[in-house]
């Protein structure tokens, strides 16, 4: 039967625990392996994939983006919503604060980050103007409004190569440039989504208030905990979505991506 969905779950967010019928999935692709839990959600079926492995055990910049992004392509699920947690560098996105992603800044460094490296695989560029769909964040704004739960949309998010944090400066410096959010993840795995022709959307959650903005050092920790104690309502919202989400894609995701090597 067809997946519908997948679910990157990103810090904080490590289990599949509103799915029934549970399978462990290993798919093999040329970029490597993908560890992924196959499950249903109201007679929809989903695949849930934690961002950072097992225990969260890969950091930001090790994360084999394209081989989790090929796996999903190979199992032909079409849409992708992810979770994120990020620094807020906007004092009306305050930590605790759930943001539909909507734009991104890219200040990643050594990254694989195309499907499209020449030889074989061509040479594309593909179009980013709007690097997140815009259909599966209506119905994501639409499960938040008949769920009661507070979204926030329109975020800018800056993505850093980490694993460090920022400099007080670094965030300054990417505030007066327009971002609201700063993460470590969601490129290139926003990118790749769109090259293979995914729909894909994030669901930011703050859990500080960004280096220099937050009047004492930051911590993983911190994250984590801030993490914890909202994952609820992240869980509550991916829940509402999947039950909104609709037979046909109306959007041009699936034209803006090309095919991929496999
Ligand atoms: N910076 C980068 N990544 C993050 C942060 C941050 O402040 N908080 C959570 N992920």
């Amino acid at each position: 039967m067809k997946i519908e969905l997948a679910i990157i779950g990103g810090t904080g967010v490590y289990d599949s625990k509103m799915l029934t019928e549970l399978e462990q999935l290993e798919v093999t692709t040329r970029y490597g392996t993908a560890h992924l839990t196959k499950g249903t959600y109201k007679d929809t079926n989903v695949v849930f994939l934690a961002r950072h492995g097992a225990g969260h055990s890969v950091p930001p910049h090790k994360i084999n983006y394209r081989a989790n992004i090929a796996a999903l392509v190979k199992l032909g699920v079409p849409r992708v919503i992810a979770t994120a947690a990020v620094g807020t560098l906007n004092e009306n996105m305050p930590p605790g604060s759930m943001v539909l992603l909507e734009q991104f800044l890219d200040f990643t460094k050594a990254r694989q980050a195309s499907f499209f490296d020449g030889g074989e695989s061509g040479v594309i560029h593909t179009d980013f103007t709007y690097p997140y769909c815009r259909h599966l964040n209506k119905i994501l704004s639409q499960a938040a409004a008949k769920a009661g739960l507070e979204l926030l949309e329109g975020g800018v998010y800056v993505c850093t190569e980490g694993p460090r944090f920022e400099t007080a400066a670094e965030i300054s410096m990417y505030k007066q440039l327009g971002g609201d959010l700063v993460g470590m993840t969601n490129v290139p795995e926003v990118v790749l989504a769109r090259e293979a022709g995914l729909c894909y959307s994030t669901v930011a959650l703050a859990t500080n208030y960004a280096a220099g903005i937050a009047k004492y050092e930051l911590s993983h920790q911190e994250v984590l905990d801030v993490m914890a104690s909202n994952v609820e309502k992240v869980r509550l919202l991916l829940m509402a979505a999947i039950e909104l989400l609709a037979a046909e894609r109306e959007c041009n995701c699936k034209e803006l991506g090309s095919t991929i090597l496999l």
